[in-house]
């Protein structure tokens, strides 16, 4: 099969991709949901600024702490780019969770404080009777943050449930986000079941009931090109090391006016306009949701990677992701005794497919692939809901990027074929 990228060429780039494992057998890496492989640039990148610039930012007179600044602000400037927004509606935090966690504490923090007199936004104070929507195929990144913050207001959690094919229930929309409904919390593609959802729809429904509207899109911003803005949403939040970048970052885009008004979440240093013994003041967004020592090199690596995907082209890593989807959908649909859990299909679906096979726990399956060198994630996924949905504790994952092509899945493949010959199956 032809594919988009030129995969021989790419995985040079990437040192790990060169190891082998488990007895000199050959890396195959199809985990990337879980977290991506780094190219040399943005190791370089890292290394680059702790060996030439490192500094604290935003702070100091000197020349290193003017290029290290300088280094974090252009990070920032280029990472808004590649998502299509403006640099300062960008907040790096150190990963998706605390992004989601940094929406949900505004609501429950805003709530405490209003409960004393404080002046808050009324959009972010909650009170018993009114709703929180999320999906049935949330991470617990999205889910439990939002549970905790029901439980400190006395809000209701709605769910929008997943059909048997894995997409989103939408025929009662209008009536689950209705006019008690606060916020709408949504994952735009699903890192257990691979669907692809109509955010923009579920953001216009928010919208029309007065309710914020948010997008978790951890699994798509690496692997497709998106426009923030165009999601409809009013905070996006994601995170950098499942886009080539390191760990340690992540990212929340917010409309400036919807971030302006959102309390603090972790303070301290840094996020200050002034401070007194009795109270403080705080500064303006993004600066007022990063306290203390930001992640400068972290920051600077990821801006390597947006510049490594850009230089891909997103247009082309969607197309290459869309064509390894659809050959492993029909390889294990070829299958004997294997059950894809998530759409069938290759429309509105994105590159992490998992399946289950009869008679066999994920695991059993994961071990015997890990004993080919062959990297997939089993477990949970961190969407136990979701699994339980469809009756599996758990399910085995393939999840694909820049650096696979077809030969990756055929090994899998083989792998799941052993496996039900060793295990008579
Ligand atoms: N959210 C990551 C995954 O799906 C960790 O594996």
């Amino acid at each position: 099969m032809l594919l988009p990228l030129d995969v021989d060429r790419i995985r040079k780039d990437f040192p790990i991709l060169q190891r082998t494992v488990r007895g000199e057998k050959p890396l195959v890496y199809l985990d990337s949901a879980a977290t991506s492989q780094k190219p040399t640039s943005v190791l370089d990148a890292e290394r680059a600024f702790y060996e030439t610039a490192n500094a604290g930012v935003h702070r100091g007179a000197h020349q290193l702490a003017e290029e290290a600044t300088d280094a974090y602000e252009s990070a920032r400037r280029r990472i808004a780019g590649f998502v299509g927004a403006e640099t300062d509606d960008i907040v790096f935090t150190k990963n998706a969770t605390e992004s989601l966690n940094l929406v949900a504490y505004a609501f429950s923090n805003a709530t405490a404080k209003a409960a004393h007199g404080a002046e808050v936004d009324p959009r972010f104070v909650l009170a018993p009777g009114d709703s929180i929507v999320v999906t049935q195929m949330e991470h617990h990144a999205n889910l439990v943050p939002w549970q905790e913050v029901c439980a400190k207001t006395g809000a209701t959690l709605r769910w929008i449930g997943v059909s048997d094919d894995g997409r989103l229930e939408l025929d009662d929309l209008d009536s689950l986000i209705d006019d008690t409904t606060r916020v709408v919390s949504v994952v735009h593609q699903s890192n257990i079941l691979g669907t692809v959802n109509p955010v923009r729809r579920i953001m216009d429904r928010a919208h029309a009931v007065g309710a914020l509207g948010v997008v978790d899109a951890c699994q798509s911003i690496p692997h497709a090109p998106v426009d923030v803005s165009a999601l409809g949403a009013d905070l996006v939040g994601w995170s950098g090391h499942k886009m080539l970048g390191p760990t340690g970052i992540g990212m929340l885009w917010g409309r400036p006016e919807v971030l302006a008004a959102m309390p603090p979440f972790i303070t301290g240093g840094s996020m200050i306009e002034t401070v007194f013994m009795e109270h403080s003041t705080y500064a303006a967004p993004p600066k007022r949701f990063e306290a203390g020592s930001p992640m400068v090199a972290q920051a600077v690596g990821l801006a390597a990677a947006v510049d490594y995907l850009t230089e891909l082209g997103m247009d082309r890593v969607e197309a290459h992701e869309h064509a390894l989807t659809g050959y492993a959908l029909e390889r294990l649909a070829d299958l004997r005794g294997v059950r894809i859990i998530g759409p069938m299909t290759n429309e509105d679906r994105g590159g992490a497919v998992s399946f289950v096979v009869e008679g066999l726990h994920p695991h059993d399956v994961g071990q015997f692939l890990d004993d080919r060198g062959v990297a997939v994630r089993v477990g949970h996924h961190c969407a136990w809901p979701t699994c339980r949905r469809f009756g599996v504790p758990a399910t085995t994952r393939l999840s694909t990027y820049v650096y696979n092509d077809t030969s990756d899945i055929d090994v899998a493949i083989e792998g799941i074929l052993a496996a039900q010959n060793f295990f008579g199956v």
